[in-house]
């Protein structure tokens, strides 16, 4: 899968492209990643991207000339594919959207800044929105991550052996994972439970389910779940 990001921060991605998991996954050729700065597409003698908002009010607006010109150019770089407006006032960006989103060949991420994107940036490139939740960044650049970093997890091959994205929070709607323990077995008077040192594989299924069950039902007490936890 290819990601193009847009963006007015290209060097904040760069501590972040050579973490391990995204930095294997590019180093295989599993996904490419670019980095476009939308401030090469302004024009005049500053190379404004912003302007003060019609009708006053604070801040300042992402103007549309700009960002036109910056996704219709990095388009045409290649097959075209699914625009992203990184928006507070987007869809969410839940599992289920980035299990959609795995299954795209390329996606542009458009990150705002200020006080967000003139209008017709999303009137006329269409974009599809997504919010990373309910709470307002500085920049679109940490919510672009974010999908970056879920949507790769599902491309095949990017996950060693040793991690499954299939068996975790939210790999079914509703549904979070069980408690895991790991070494020492005793760890400030907290023990790893029983059944967990049993060698009983079946025992350990059937106690990972009803946990998994049980946090599912207190933490996500009003979701749909494909398999309802038992009473
Ligand atoms: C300070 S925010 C602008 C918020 C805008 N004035 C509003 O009230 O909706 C600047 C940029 O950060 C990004 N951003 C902020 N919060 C976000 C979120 N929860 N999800 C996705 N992008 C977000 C967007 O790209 C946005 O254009």
């Amino acid at each position: 899968m290819r990601f193009d990001v847009l963006t007015l921060f290209p060097s904040l991605f760069s501590g972040y492209l050579s973490q391990s998991i995204l930095k294997l996954a590019v180093d295989r050729g599993l996904i490419q990643t670019h980095f476009w700065n939308i401030r090469d597409w302004a024009t005049g003698k500053h190379k404004s991207v912003d302007d003060r908002p019609f009708g006053g009010g604070p801040g300042m607006v992402m103007m549309p000339g700009p960002v036109f010109d910056a996704v219709e150019a990095v388009q045409a770089q290649a097959e075209p594919g699914e625009l992203i407006m990184l928006t507070p006032a987007g869809e969410r960006l839940t599992q289920k959207v980035v299990r959609e989103l795995a299954t795209k060949k390329r996606a542009l991420l458009l990150c705002g800044r200020y006080e967000g994107f003139d209008e017709r940036i999303r009137l006329g490139l269409k974009p599809r929105e997504i919010s990373a939740g309910d709470f307002v960044c500085n920049g679109g650049e940490v919510p672009a991550m974010l999908v970056i970093d879920s949507v790769i997890r599902l491309i095949p091959g990017v996950l060693g052996d040793e991690e499954s994205a299939t068996d975790e929070s939210h790999s079914e709607e509703g549904r979070l994972e069980y408690p895991q323990y790991t070494r020492p077995r005793e760890f400030r008077g907290m023990t790893v439970p029983e059944v967990l040192l049993s060698g009983d594989h079946g025992a350990v299924a059937e106690w990972r389910m009803q946990q998994s069950d049980l946090r599912s039902r207190e933490r996500r007490p009003h979701e749909k779940r494909e398999t309802e936890p038992k009473p």
